[in-house]
């Protein structure tokens, strides 16, 4: 059995594999359209979605498939007080498959410890967020026909944009990636993904400085719903505009993506450039999860373990959203290259004491 916790749960071998699977589903729609006949997937999605919930939702009924789950934790046992474990080793017993949407960081890595059917991590607190890379990628593919030597601009909240994490993971496994980081001081790269970006990264501070350099710019909303000060939110939300005017500045061939919802940071006015790729992006959403649920159900092989060394630890996470601080799972930790001990569910580092 095979989940998607991580991008770099698919080699990058696999991850061309699937891309060129949703590709021949676009060009092939009928001949999938009972592949999945008879299976069920389950939504579990306890905090809010729009486009990830129904693309899954959308894919599982293109291969033939059903869907069943919640969109609101408030109506599950969950507010009754039960813990992701036991929801999901329930939730094993009536579906094939499960695309779990999670607050807390780390949440599907614990789902995939108990569960006895595939996990899709569908976005976990500002963590990772692994199908909105694939659909990153499978844009980028059919935009711009290859995944090596492009130079992406990352715009924004990068701090607790989990799209972000997750591209880096994946992209900086192609030859000749170059990323170009554009965000406010207090929204920065956290130190666990500025750790593993390729060195020749450079940082920017304004939009109009980095865009003559870019193929791919990638712009995200300020996270609001992470800031425990509004204030903070306020101050920050429209550090970084795009508009049509900035737009002059692009190469012709750059194109835009946003992982959406959109709030202010893209003006109205580049929905027309034929570079503003964010709508086409949606669609492809649909199709890469048409492909990873038909490649997960059909995989049989176990999960291949992460390269990372892994120790049991009784240290506390230092991230307040880690699942371990509320669900009584094994804790285990890495240490990363530089010496510094890190949560294996979330990444953050682990107290001192
Ligand atoms: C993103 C998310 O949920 O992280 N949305 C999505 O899945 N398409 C981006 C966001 O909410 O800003």
């Amino acid at each position: 059995m095979r989940h998607l916790i991580d991008p770099t749960d698919l080699s990058v071998e696999e991850t061309g594999q699937l891309l060129n699977l949703a590709i021949d589903i676009i060009n092939n729609r009928q001949a999938y359209a009972h592949v999945c006949d008879g299976k069920k997937l389950a939504t579990l999605f306890y905090e809010p979605s729009t486009r990830t919930r129904l693309s899954f939702t959308a894919a599982m009924m293109e291969l033939g498939g059903n869907v069943l789950g919640f969109s609101d934790a408030r109506t599950s046992s969950v507010s009754k007080g039960e813990t992701v474990a036991d929801t999901v080793r329930v939730v094993s017993s009536f579906a094939d498959i499960i695309a779990m949407r999670h607050f807390k960081e780390g949440a599907p890595n614990v789902a995939a410890q108990y569960s006895r059917i595939p996990i899709i991590n569908a976005g976990d607190g500002g963590h990772s967020h692994p199908t909105q890379t694939l659909t990153d990628l499978l844009s980028i593919l059919r935009e711009l026909g290859h995944l090596d030597n492009l130079t992406i601009g990352l715009c924004g909240d990068l701090k607790y944009g989990r799209t972000v994490h997750s591209l880096i993971k994946a992209m900086k496994r192609y030859d000749g990636t170059r990323f170009v980081l554009i965000s406010p001081d207090e929204l920065r790269l956290p130190d666990y993904i500025k750790n593993i970006l390729p060195s020749n990264f450079i940082e920017v501070n304004t939009l109009e400085e980095a865009l003559p350099m870019l193929d791919v710019l990638y712009m995200t909303r300020v996270q609001q719903e992470r800031f425990a000060n509004q204030d903070d939110y306020e101050r920050l939300k429209d550090s970084f505009i795009l508009d049509a005017k900035k737009m002059t500045l692009a190469p012709e061939h750059m194109i835009v993506l946003h992982p959406l919802p959109r709030v202010n940071e893209i003006s109205t006015d580049v929905d027309e450039d034929p570079r503003a790729a964010y709508f086409r992006q949606v669609g492809n959403g649909k199709f890469v999860r048409m492909a990873l649920i038909y490649t997960l159900l059909g995989k049989t092989e176990e999960q291949p373990k992460r390269l990372r060394v892994l120790s049991p630890t009784t240290r506390r996470c230092t991230n307040d959203r880690c699942i371990t601080l509320s669900e009584p799972v094994v804790k285990q930790s890495y240490t990363d290259e530089d010496g510094v001990e890190r949560c294996a569910y979330c990444d953050h580092c682990l107290r001192k004491d």
